[in-house]
C-alpha cells in the first residue's frame, strides 16, 4: 500500500445522520475531504464505507494515517 497524502493533520468534524453511508477517503487526494471524490483511481487506495447507525458529530481522520478509518485516533500528532 502506497502512503496516502496527508490531506490535513487534524479531523474533520462533521454531523453525520442515521441510515445514511458516507464513503471516507483514504489516499488523501479527495478535493472534497474528508470524503471521495474518486480521484483515488489509479492508486492502490480505495475508499471506507461508513454506515451511520445514528445522527451525530464524528471526527473523521484527516491525516489518513488513522490506525482506526474513518475516524481519527489522534495519529496526526505522531505525523
Ligand atoms: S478520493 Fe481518496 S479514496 Fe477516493
Amino acid at each position: 500500500m502506497s502512503e496516502p497524502i496527508i490531506a490535513q493533520r487534524g479531523p474533520y468534524p462533521l454531523p453525520v445522520e442515521a441510515g445514511k453511508s458516507y464513503y471516507w477517503c483514504s489516499c488523501g487526494g479527495s478535493k472534497n475531504q474528508p470524503f471521495c471524490d474518486g480521484s483515488h483511481q489509479g492508486t492502490d487506495h480505495t475508499p471506507v464505507k461508513y454506515d451511520a447507525m445514528e445522527s451525530k458529530t464524528l471526527y473523521f481522520c484527516g491525516c489518513k494515517h488513522s490506525g482506526n478509518p474513518v475516524l481519527c485516533d489522534g495519529s496526526h500528532s505522531a505525523l
